[in-house]
């Protein structure tokens, strides 16, 4: 029988209190403390019974806690990261797991000399909608998948909080954009991005990001198209693929707003051309008779929300590999330092040298305590 993992959470706000019901459906694991820079926040957790810590230092000096959960803005997870792992505590950081790749080779640095586990809040992996999306590239059922968009929208319009603030790490870049990156990667999984481009732009607040895209090619041709805006008052699908037979259009979060249509085998889409409608003089544009065109059922997965707590649970008890992986992560930080370099210089750019070593799998397979010697700020991207 496992010992339970004694677990803490530093910034006790939003995502501090959904790691908190998480962890209570989690079975080996209790969250016993917490630590807040707010006075309110730490009343709060004592109310919940939790214990509360002057300081973080203190909480991780606590000899019985084994894993750290930090949640509080982005700027600070590195340093609290290193600090939790130079104790000995198992860490699991909110994504963005740091602000830049270079911080996180720093991290996972401190990770490789502490034996201990270290991974980042990846969540929207087990999302359904994502899981369908990718169940239907998998499976060619539209045929071979050409162009993937993928589209979150808001209504509020700001970036509320330190999100609004680029010293904290603001900007929906460091944060659906993180999200949606991790799926892309997953979603192509095996595939090299060989280009990045992006327009990062201040719709209605004005010092970060409230509204980006970003465009990945991949070494299959392969294009994938992040957008994400938080002031959009019609919506747009939440995903849209392109296959060389047919189209995917998922409405929403949920997948059973889904619609995926492939035209019948036999059928070549010049012969059956059915009316042209407002379109004008054009053949090539011309809608295809229905009976020409067959609707397929979306995969639909169970839902797997809790799979990421049990896993790093799991992991901790040596019983499986973490979910989310250094080299995962790495990729990620990445192409967001390249998204940023991209809008800025407005131009697209080339992504030979993240792949040079022989790709990040092979980075990661026991070579990273060598690099260890290497500055990370010296690693070319
Ligand atoms: N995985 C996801 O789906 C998801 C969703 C939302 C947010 N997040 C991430 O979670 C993290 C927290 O976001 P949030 O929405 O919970 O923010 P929040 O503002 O609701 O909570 C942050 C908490 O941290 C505390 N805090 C701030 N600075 C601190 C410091 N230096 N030391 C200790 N406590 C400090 C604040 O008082 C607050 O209670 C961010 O990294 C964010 O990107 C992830």
């Amino acid at each position: 029988m496992d010992k339970v993992i004694n677990a803490a959470i530093i910034g006790y706000g939003y995502m501090g209190r959904f790691h908190q019901r998480k962890l209570a459906g989690t079975k080996g694991v209790i969250l016993t403390g917490v630590f807040d820079t707010d006075p309110n926040r730490s009343d709060e957790a004592t109310v919940e019974g939790l214990t509360v810590y002057e300081t973080a230092e203190d909480l991780f000096n606590d000899p019985a806690i084994d894993l750290v959960l930090i949640c509080t803005p982005n700027d600070s997870h590195a340093a609290y990261a290193i600090a939790a792992l130079a104790k000995g505590k198992h860490v699991m950081c909110e994504k963005p797991v740091t602000m830049n790749a270079k911080e996180l080779e720093d991290v996972i640095c401190a990770a490789v000399a502490s034996g201990r586990k270290f991974t980042t809040h990846q969540n929207r992996r087990w999302d359904r909608d994502f899981l369908a999306v990718k169940k239907v590239a998998e499976s060619r059922n539209i045929g071979s998948p050409t162009t993937i968009e993928s589209k979150v929208f808001g209504q509020r319009g700001v970036c509320f909080g330190w999100r609004a603030l680029p010293e904290h790490g603001g900007g929906m870049l460091m944060d659906w954009g993180v999200h949606l990156i991790d799926q892309a990667l997953l979603m192509l999984e095996g595939h090299r991005v060989i280009s990045v481009r992006a327009r990062l732009m201040s719709i209605l607040t004005p010092a970060v990001d409230d509204y980006f895209e970003l465009s990945l090619r991949f070494d299959n041709q392969m294009e994938y198209h992040i957008t994400v805006g938080t002031f959009a008052l019609q919506p747009q699908p939440r995903w849209f693929m392109h296959g060389d037979r047919g189209t995917l259009k998922i409405d929403t979060f949920d997948p059973h707003t889904a619609s995926m249509k492939r035209i019948k085998q036999d059928v070549r889409g010049f012969d059956s051309v059915f009316e042209k409608e407002h379109l004008g003089p054009s053949r090539t544009m011309a809608p295809l008779k229905p009976e020409f065109i067959e609707e397929l059922v979306m995969p639909i997965t169970e839902d797997l929300s809790h799979e990421y707590h049990r896993n790093l649970v799991a992991a901790i008890n040596g019983q499986e590999e973490l979910h989310v992986r250094w080299d995962q992560m790495l990729h990620v930080m990445h192409i967001i330092d390249l998204a940023k370099e991209s809008s800025k210089k407005n131009t697209v750019l080339l992504t030979q040298n993240l792949y040079k070593d022989g790709g990040y799998e092979k980075l990661f397979g026991g070579l990273y305590g060598i690099r260890r010697s290497k500055p990370a700020s010296k690693r070319a991207v």
